[in-house]
């Protein structure tokens, strides 16, 4: 499995293509231009243009930080970590090894050179995350979790007390929802703890780490539901680890069809008519409900809005619950494990064509990444 970080020896990192934005008529249109990876080991960034079979190495000249941070937010990183200019005398080179000097923009005209005019190749490292250890919820139908198959899920506590999942974007941000911290918003973020790395004991008092402020979207509606994602900054970061990791974020413009199989977690009810969080977490497989039909009459009838999806089952009897609130879905791509959903709420739970909605973070990516760069 690839990994975002330095820390590995695969050969490919990550391999992905930059989709620039063709509007026509009012629609964006994505079209294949360039694909980049980063290389292992020296954390090379590389090119390959559409029409040509080979990787190209990025020379530095006309590099500009914020290109590595465009490039990792497309891995679904939240950021980049390093960029440098690497001597090409410090680096082992293939033979025969070709190179691209940046054109006019990222996405195309990129120019193919026999060496660099700078004698310097672009290396970049993106904030690690989506990877857990091992291979491989209030949730109701679901499973327990095995310890670390959910890293980045964290329990959030106010008081001593579970009030809502989260999932760590970063070693000091966690995301969660918004009508989790809605009703403590005249309170201090000193009284909202985090815990991480846990599986069981959802009333057990593990130390926590207190929070440092509180962002919940500007935009956020506590009727409609609508906008319905906070950020925490920690005090103090997370120890990264097996039992605690970051997750990624989805690629810029990337669809994901009605069907595609994600996961939620969470401590919450697991079952509707029982008040009771679970001791264990737990998780459900759950696919993604298409918005036309999850909003059409036989199901919410139009409560939906652009920042809501659904996932779950028709025929119910597997859901998301109270307590799970704030908690992840995620799906799993071919490099890494990314934030899709953040439970929100649902008619009842496990209902039939009543299925969870969740905040659809895709949606809200560009206010994710302004607070967590601005604060
Ligand atoms: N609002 C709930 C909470 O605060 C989550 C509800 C999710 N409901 C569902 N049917 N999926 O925990």
């Amino acid at each position: 499995m690839c990994s975002l970080s330095f820390a590995t020896n695969r050969l490919l990192l990550s391999l992905f293509c930059y989709r620039p934005r063709v509007k026509r008529c009012g629609e964006v249109r994505s079209v294949l231009s360039v694909f980049f990876r980063i290389q292992a080991g020296a954390s090379l960034l590389a090119v390959r243009p559409r029409d040509r079979p080979r990787w190209l190495l990025a020379c530095y000249e006309r590099w500009r930080p914020a290109l590595g941070t465009r490039l990792c937010r497309h891995l679904g990183a939240l950021r980049a970590i390093h960029q440098k200019g690497v001597n090409l005398t410090d680096v082992a080179v293939e033979d025969g090894q070709e190179f691209a000097q940046m054109g006019s923009s990222l996405a195309d005209a990129w120019q193919v050179r026999s060496s660099c005019e700078s004698g310097r190749v672009v290396a970049l490292q993106c904030s690690a995350c989506g990877q857990r250890p091992a291979p491989g919820g209030r949730v109701v139908g679901g499973m327990d979790a095995a310890p670390g198959r959910w890293p980045w899920q964290v329990s959030v506590r106010h008081g001593s007390r579970h009030r809502c999942g989260g999932s760590v974007l970063a070693p000091r941000w966690i995301v969660t929802a918004a009508h989790c911290v809605h009703s403590y918003r005249r309170r201090s973020a000193s009284g909202w703890m985090v815990h991480a790395g846990i599986t069981h004991g959802s009333a057990k008092q593990e130390a926590g780490v207190p929070v440092e402020r509180v962002i919940s979207h500007p935009l956020y509606n506590d009727n409609s539901l609508d906008y319905d994602i906070a950020l925490m900054k920690l005090q103090v970061p997370l120890n990264f680890s097996d039992a605690i990791s970051a997750l990624c974020l989805l690629p810029s413009h990337q669809d994901l069809l009605p069907g595609t199989p994600c996961w939620v977690s969470g401590w919450g009810y697991t079952r509707p008519d029982q008040a009771q969080l679970t001791e264990t977490l737990k998780e459900a497989l759950v696919p993604l409900i298409g918005t036309q039909r999850c909003n059409s009459s036989c199901m919410y009838a139009g409560e939906l809005t652009a920042r809501m999806l659904c996932a779950g089952y028709p025929q119910g009897k597997i859901d998301a619950c109270q307590g799970d609130s704030g908690g992840p879905l995620v799906c799993q791509d071919e490099l890494a494990w990314r934030l899709v959903g953040i439970v929100s709420w649902g008619r009842g739970c496990a209902e039939p064509n009543r299925p969870g909605v969740y905040t659809n973070v895709a949606q809200l990516l560009p206010w994710i990444y302004r607070v967590t760069e601005i604060h």
